[in-house]
C-alpha cells in the first residue's frame, strides 16, 4: 500500500511534469510540421513549363492577396516566369495594382539606366509591362552615398511594408541566392558583398566581359530572405544539375547558401528535368507533385 502510495507521489513528481510537457512539445512540433510541408521539391518536364508553374503560383497568391508583398530576382532564368506574368496581365487580367515588390539585390556603383542594372532588367521585364505603381517597386540603391545605411533603410522598409509574402529566387552555380556568396553567414541580413569569381564569369557576359563588371552588389543576406513566408527557387537546364543536388539534398552550409532554404518552414524548390537530373529521391518528388491535393488545381 506504502508502495502504490509512493509511485502515484512519483507520477504526480516533477519528472511526470517534464514528460508531459515535453509530449505536448512533440505534438505541437508534429502538427506545426504537418501544416507547414518544409521544403518539396516540383520536377517540371522542361523550362516553360518550370516557369509556367512559378507564374502561376505567383498569380494565385495576387488573386488571393491583391496586397501582396513580392520578393523579386532577376537573371536568365527569371525572365521565362516574368513573360509569363506580363502574358497573364494582358490575357487573365491579373492585376498588379496593389501589390508591392522588393527585389533581391542591385549591383554597387550602376544607374538605374545602365541597362545591366537590375532596375533597368525589373523595369524592362515586368514593371513597365503590368499595372504595378511605380513607387511600390523597391530595389536597393547601388549609388547611395552611404551604402551601409542603404542596406539598413532596406531592411526596414520591407518590415514597415510587413514582411516579404512570397520570394522568387534563382540559385547561381556556386549556390548562391541573392549575391550571397560562399561564406555568407546564415543569419546575415542586407548587405554590401564582394563577388566571388564564379559569379563574375556567370554574369559577365552580360557587360560585355568580365573587366566592365562590378566586382559588388547589395543584397539581402540569407537571414532576411529565409523570413518570407514563402520562398520558390526556380532552377532550370544542366548547368543547375550539380548544385541543385547540393542545395536540396546536401547538408547545410554556409559554402552554400542555398540549402539555409532547408530551414525554411515553407519553401517550393521548381526544377526542370536537366537541373533536378542529379537528385537522389527524384521519384518520392514526383510522387508528391502527382498525388499531394495541394498540387492539384496546378497539374
Ligand atoms: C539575381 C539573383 C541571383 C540569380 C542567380 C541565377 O537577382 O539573385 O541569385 O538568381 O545568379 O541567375 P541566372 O538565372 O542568370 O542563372
Amino acid at each position: 500500500m506504502e508502495g502504490v502510495q509512493r509511485r502515484s507521489a512519483e507520477r504526480a513528481g516533477p519528472d511526470n511534469c517534464v514528460s508531459r510537457l515535453s509530449a505536448l512539445f512533440f505534438v505541437f512540433i508534429r502538427v506545426h510540421s504537418w501544416l507547414t510541408p518544409g521544403v518539396e521539391v516540383i520536377i517540371q518536364p522542361n523550362k516553360e513549363a518550370a516557369a509556367s508553374l512559378v507564374a502561376r503560383i505567383v498569380g494565385h497568391d495576387l488573386r488571393a492577396n491583391p496586397h501582396l508583398v513580392l520578393g523579386l530576382a532577376t537573371g536568365a532564368t527569371m525572365e521565362r516566369v516574368y513573360r509569363h506574368l506580363v502574358r497573364m496581365h494582358k490575357e487573365e487580367k491579373l492585376d498588379f495594382s496593389l501589390c508591392s515588390t522588393f527585389n533581391l539585390d542591385e549591383y554597387v556603383g550602376l544607374f538605374p539606366s545602365d541597362p545591366n542594372s537590375y532596375r533597368h532588367y525589373m523595369d524592362h521585364h515586368l514593371f513597365n509591362q503590368v499595372n504595378i505603381e511605380p513607387r511600390n517597386t523597391h530595389l536597393p540603391n547601388g549609388l547611395a552615398n552611404d551604402l551601409d545605411a542603404e542596406c539598413r533603410n532596406y531592411e526596414a522598409l520591407m518590415q514597415r511594408f510587413g514582411g516579404i509574402d512570397l520570394q522568387l529566387l534563382g540559385i547561381g552555380k556556386a549556390g548562391h541566392i541573392g549575391f550571397n556568396e560562399p561564406l555568407s553567414a546564415l543569419r546575415s541580413r542586407t548587405r554590401v558583398k564582394a563577388l566571388t569569381p564564379t559569379t563574375i564569369k556567370q554574369n559577365a557576359p552580360m557587360f560585355g566581359g568580365e573587366d566592365k563588371m562590378p566586382r559588388r552588389a547589395i543584397t539581402m543576406g540569407v537571414g532576411t530572405i529565409i523570413e518570407a513566408r514563402r520562398c520558390i527557387l526556380l532552377a532550370t537546364g544542366d548547368s543547375k544539375a550539380e548544385v541543385i543536388a547540393q542545395a536540396v539534398e546536401g547538408p547545410i552550409t554556409s559554402m552554400v547558401t542555398a540549402t539555409a532554404l532547408q530551414l525554411h518552414a515553407r519553401c517550393t524548390v521548381i526544377v526542370d528535368e536537366e537541373a533536378g537530373a542529379k537528385l537522389k529521391e527524384k521519384e518520392y518528388y514526383r510522387w508528391i507533385f502527382e498525388n499531394e491535393p495541394e498540387w492539384e488545381s496546378y497539374r
